[in-house]
């Protein structure tokens, strides 16, 4: 058999110095990257020897479908993919006389700023497989996927050896642990498309066919994949079920929020001291994650702004309501942005907010599908017009342009919601920034990228200052 190797320097993990290593004032144990301090927790002897399959044991051989399902439902876990749906109501949604029902587990990872799926991955695989054993007999699905971006070559080479490995003590495959509970399980790996990180598009893409969303309803709960009932949960969400079913809904519930309880693993990058992910317990304040557990600005500068969940997010700015927000769906919603995937990438006053929001909505552009008009178009145009600005080449009407792109894609007009999440970085730097980017339009300057110039418009257009005429923007 292989052998697992834990090299320094390998990006993510707690092996090579990574943020998450700093100790946690905020948390009495892990959860998520529980056991994380074992360099060899992704082997099966050493999960094992931790205690790893315990619970999955127990839960098979004393308890009923029904009562793993109110025990999760009772816990408050929330979807760790995005937007914090009850995990356990998910479940319950599940026809019971519909076979055969599936289970697959969302490890597409591909929104901007998130990593935190990728340390679970990495090195404790085998945590995942025993919360989709758990999760597998809760919903009564009898063959469970892990669909994986295809550019975690080496997480899917971790997973398939963690699979082995299970198999081979005889936790996944028929009869499990002697009850008459079969469960087979798979990684897939996907081929590098954002979109496939949406539910309805990944099951495309499992089942062979192009990665473009489907219309909903159906929910993937009544028609999923291969037309039949499919739980879909990201990798956090299905690596928390363990833990919960071992020590209880309640022992969870002393971590986190009322509305939001347990813990969660946020990724922290951009300019902060110390960048990684981190486990916390949900309701910790933006403040305290970026202060205390980032360390704060890197010196000589000033926060400027936080995208708070990924690049799909209201950015945040340095006032207190923002900082002194909780880390949960509710909070971010009561300030306008969304908690999102689990991440935080932080912007100090060093960065052109033309060039941020530009860089953003280039990742959309890439990754638009192209199934419908207002996002393959309004995300080219969007980009389009940033690249102007950026390039020195800015028209007063610019502004008023990029808002009413923007809400050309906004309020149910986009098929999925890739296309409105490139709005957000319009918006926000317009509600933030306008007289900045007023500026930059006005004196015609060049935005920045580690001291060059921004890369080229991909079309001439003219100048706001020779007064050429103001056409529309071409693709
Ligand atoms: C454009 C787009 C990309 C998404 N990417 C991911 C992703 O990479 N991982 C993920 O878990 N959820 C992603 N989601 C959310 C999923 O559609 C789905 O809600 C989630 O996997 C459900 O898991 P949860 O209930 O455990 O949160 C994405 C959604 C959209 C609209
Ligand atoms: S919003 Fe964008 S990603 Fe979603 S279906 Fe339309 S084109 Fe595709």
């Amino acid at each position: 058999m292989e052998t697992i190797r834990y090299e320094n320097g390998y990006p993510g993990g707690p092996a090579n110095g990574f943020g998450s290593e700093y100790p946690n004032p905020f948390l009495k144990e892990h959860i998520v990257f529980r056991n994380r301090d074992y360099p060899n927790i992704g082997q099966v002897d050493e999960y094992v020897r931790l205690g790893g399959y315990e619970t999955a044991r127990t839960v098979l051989t004393t308890m009923q479908p029904g009562a793993v399902v109110d025990e999760v439902k009772r816990s408050g876990l929330r979807g760790r993919g995005g937007a914090g749906f009850p995990t356990g109501v998910k479940w319950s949604f599940i026809p019971k006389d519909i076979f055969p029902k599936y289970l697959v587990c969302n490890a597409d990872e591909s929104e901007p700023g998130t990593f935190n799926n990728h340390e679970i991955i990495d090195y404790n695989p085998h945590q995942l497989v025993e919360g989709m054993i758990i999760s597998g007999f809760a919903i009564g699905a009898t063959t469970g996927y892990i669909y994986i971006r295809g550019e975690y070559a080496y997480g899917a080479r971790m997973l398939d050896r963690a699979i082995r490995e299970a198999y081979a003590r005889g936790f996944l495959g028929k009869k499990l642990w002697g009850t008459d509970f079969d469960f087979d399980l798979y990684v897939h790996r996907g081929a590098g498309a954002y979109i496939c990180g949406e539910e309805t598009a990944l099951l495309e893409s499992l089942e062979g066919k192009i990665g473009q969303p489907r219309a909903k309803p159906p929910f993937p709960a009544v028609a999923g994949l291969y037309a039949k009932p499919t739980v879909i949960n990201n990798v956090a969400t299905l690596t928390n079920v363990p833990m919960i079913m071992a020590r209880g809904a309640d022992w969870y519930r002393q971590y986190g929020t009322e509305k939001s309880p347990g813990t969660t693993a946020v990724s922290l990058s951009g300019h902060v001291k110390r960048r990684g992910n981190f486990e916390i317990p949900l309701g910790l304040t933006m403040r305290q994650f970026i202060y205390e557990l980032g360390g704060g600005i890197r010196d000589g500068h000033e926060l400027k702004f936080i995208v708070p969940g990924g690049a799909s997010t209201n950015w945040l700015i340095n006032k207190p309501e923002h900082l002194d927000a909780g880390m949960t769906w509710d909070d971010m919603r009561a300030i306008g942005t969304e908690f999102g995937s689990g991440a935080v990438i932080v912007l100090d006053d060093s960065v052109n907010v033309v060039t941020a929001a530009m860089k953003i909505d280039e990742f959309f552009k890439h990754e638009s599908c192209g199934k419908c008009s207002p996002c393959r178009e309004g995300t080219h145009f969007l980009t389009k017009v940033w690249e102007r600005i950026g390039h020195g080449h800015g028209r007063p009407s610019d502004i008023p342009l990029l808002n009413e792109v923007g809400d050309q894609m906004l309020g149910g007009k986009c098929f999925c919601l890739l296309g409105p999440s490139s709005v957000s970085a319009v918006k926000s730097a317009l509600k933030y920034f306008e007289p900045e980017i007023r500026q930059q339009i006005e004196l015609g300057t060049k935005s920045q990228i580690n001291g060059h110039d921004a890369p080229s418009p991909s079309v001439a257009e003219g100048s706001a200052r020779t007064g050429a005429a103001a056409a529309p923007v071409k693709r």
